[in-house]
């Protein structure tokens, strides 16, 4: 089956979805209307309106930044980035990453 992501927003609002393996975080949100993950640049990396918080459960098998352009971009995202911070536009679906749990920020602007 295919691997499911849930988003928690900002007031705590938990959504699941399904995410194809190959896409982005970013993309699945997107793609379900799930509010607070915006993706203006598509994943091209140049936005960062696509920030996410990784749940603490979930930070060891997702990661830190893919690469110096993510974590700069980081630097200046709209919500405060904290150590769990990625642009979930990097973060590529895998079977192992099945029940995902990302919290989303206050603010994407
Ligand atoms: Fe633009 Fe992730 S969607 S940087």
């Amino acid at each position: 089956s295919m691997p499911k992501v849930t988003y928690v927003s900002h007031s705590g609002v938990a959504t699941t979805v399904d995410v194809p393996v190959g896409e982005s975080v970013m993309r699945g949100a997107v793609h379900n209307g799930v509010e607070g993950i915006v993706g203006e640049c598509g994943g091209a990396l140049s936005c960062a309106t696509c920030h996410c918080y990784v749940d603490a459960a979930w930070t060891a098998k997702v990661g830190g930044p893919e690469n110096e352009f993510e974590a700069a971009l980081l630097d200046g995202v709209a919500s405060e980035t904290r150590p769990s911070s990625r642009l979930s536009c990097q973060i590529v679906m895998t079977e192992a990453l099945d029940g995902l749990v990302v919290q989303l920020p206050e603010v994407q602007f």
